[in-house]
């Protein structure tokens, strides 16, 4: 055995380039939650990690599980994040989560390391909520939190099903439902991310550690109304979805912008007319909004008060408004003592972070129900995510890597620490 070197930004660099060329065609990437493609990230990420010395298991709900044995078996520390992106995305939101974990995996096995207990690394599937609506399906469904009829009730642009598409891609959404993992055997978990805000640039700081973990209330919208030629049908009297639906979406950012509802987000990021066409008043519009918090009351008042409003918007125009909930998570508070070994590792490596909360949401909220789950971030230029412009320096993500590794032999320590305690207590 061999001192573990330091992250090789080259080569996690070159690593997270490989994962970001598996894209559908179009501006930035597009790897949409249980598709082929996501799919096949995932045997990129199962391989990588087998040549890294790793034993691999895909979960029923396609979540891939790579893991190093310890000295002695028991609880894991785990890592990981997401392969899948939201529509003409960037090549790091979920990917430097997941390429920092194989980084991870490469350096313990080149240096032969041996952990107390077993690491694992993980690639969750379907976190982006971009096609289904709801984020983070495949760590839902391991923390237990998802039932089957959910799975067939969740729906696509296109009308698909979770389970549809979960079938498509050789899961069985069946098996999904009753495969939540076991508490027992994980001790703890870090998840890195890129911050996807700009906290940590504005600061010229290194890294963040996460305490809290915004939740998110997303509501479809559709606003009927009077289709008609639009040369024939006098201006008075018209209802007109579209019309109505705009004023709608400029009351949502109203209501978020009231210094009421001050931290609260809100945002109409689809929307579809019909019959589109030049010449026809639009009888319906659909768009979706989507109101995240990290404050879990001002989360469902706001998105309350903005459909209210909405609502009373439509009729004044003759028009009426249906709201359909399609997803709802709360904000996450993270346990203190996993982030206190996270920045305690930061201080040994002379790393510059802050605390800060996440306005995003991720696996690790999900993950947290089951074990306890502490998150890294590593800085997005400029604050962008969620577009092609996404971006991190390699040296960056290199430190995310060191911080990341620093801490799992952390909480490794402490875990094999507790079972020797439990252990004595049990001799006595
Ligand atoms: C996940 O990226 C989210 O939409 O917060
Ligand atoms: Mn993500
Ligand atoms: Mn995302």
């Amino acid at each position: 055995m061999s001192a573990v070197r330091p992250a090789d930004p080259d080569r996690l660099w070159s690593t997270l380039q490989t994962m970001a060329a598996l894209s559908e065609p179009g501006p930035g990437v597009t790897r949409l939650a249980y598709t082929p493609l996501e799919r096949e990230a995932h045997d990129r990420f199962a391989e990588w990690m087998a040549t890294a010395g790793c034993t691999i298991a895909v979960d029923p709900a396609g979540n891939t599980v790579a893991t190093r044995p310890g000295r002695a078996a028991g609880p894991a520390t785990g890592t990981g994040s997401h392969l899948d992106s939201v529509y003409h995305g960037g090549r790091f939101d979920g990917i430097a989560g997941t390429m920092a974990a194989v980084e991870v995996a490469r350096l313990l096995h080149e240096a032969g390391a041996e952990t107390a207990l077993p690491l694992r690394f993980v690639a969750f599937a379907g976190e982006e909520g971009a096609r289904f609506g709801q984020a983070c399906c495949g760590s839902k469904l391991a923390a237990g939190l998802s039932s089957r009829a959910e799975l067939d009730a969740r729906r696509d642009r296109d009308g698909v099903s979770l389970a549809a598409a979960m079938a498509a891609v050789g899961l069985d959404p069946d098996a999904a439902a009753r495969a939540a993992w076991d508490p027992a055997e994980w001790s703890a978990f870090v998840e890195l991310h890129v911050e996807q805000g700009a906290v940590l640039e504005r600061a010229k700081l290194d890294v963040g550690v996460v305490d809290l973990i915004s939740g998110s209330t997303r509501i479809e919208l559709t606003v009927t109304g009077q289709a008609s030629h639009t040369g024939g049908t006098p201006m008075p009297g018209r209802s007109d979805a579209l019309a109505a639906a705009a004023e709608a979406v400029l009351l949502a950012e109203q209501v978020a912008l009231d210094p009421r509802h001050r931290g609260t987000r809100a945002t109409v990021g689809r929307l579809s007319v019909l019959p589109g066409s030049i010449t026809t008043i639009p009888g319906q519009a659909t768009f979706s909004l989507d109101v995240r918090d990290v404050d879990a009351d001002r989360q469902r008042q706001s998105a309350a008060e903005i459909v209210t409003r909405m609502r009373a918007a439509c009729l004044r125009r003759g028009t009426r408004l249906d709201a359909r909930l399609l997803a709802d998570t709360s904000a996450v508070v993270l346990p203190d003592w996993v982030r206190t070994e996270v920045t305690a590792a930061a201080t040994e490596l002379g790393l510059r972070y802050r605390v800060l909360t996440s306005g995003a949401s991720h696996d690790a909220q999900m993950v947290n129900r089951l074990v306890p789950t502490a998150m890294i971030f590593v800085p997005s230029r400029h604050g962008l995510s969620h577009v092609p412009e996404e971006w991190t320096e390699p040296a960056q993500l290199a430190a995310g890597a060191d911080l990341l590794l620093a801490a799992l032999l952390r909480l490794d320590a402490r875990a094999a620490a507790a079972a020797t305690l439990e252990n004595a207590g049990g001799a006595r």
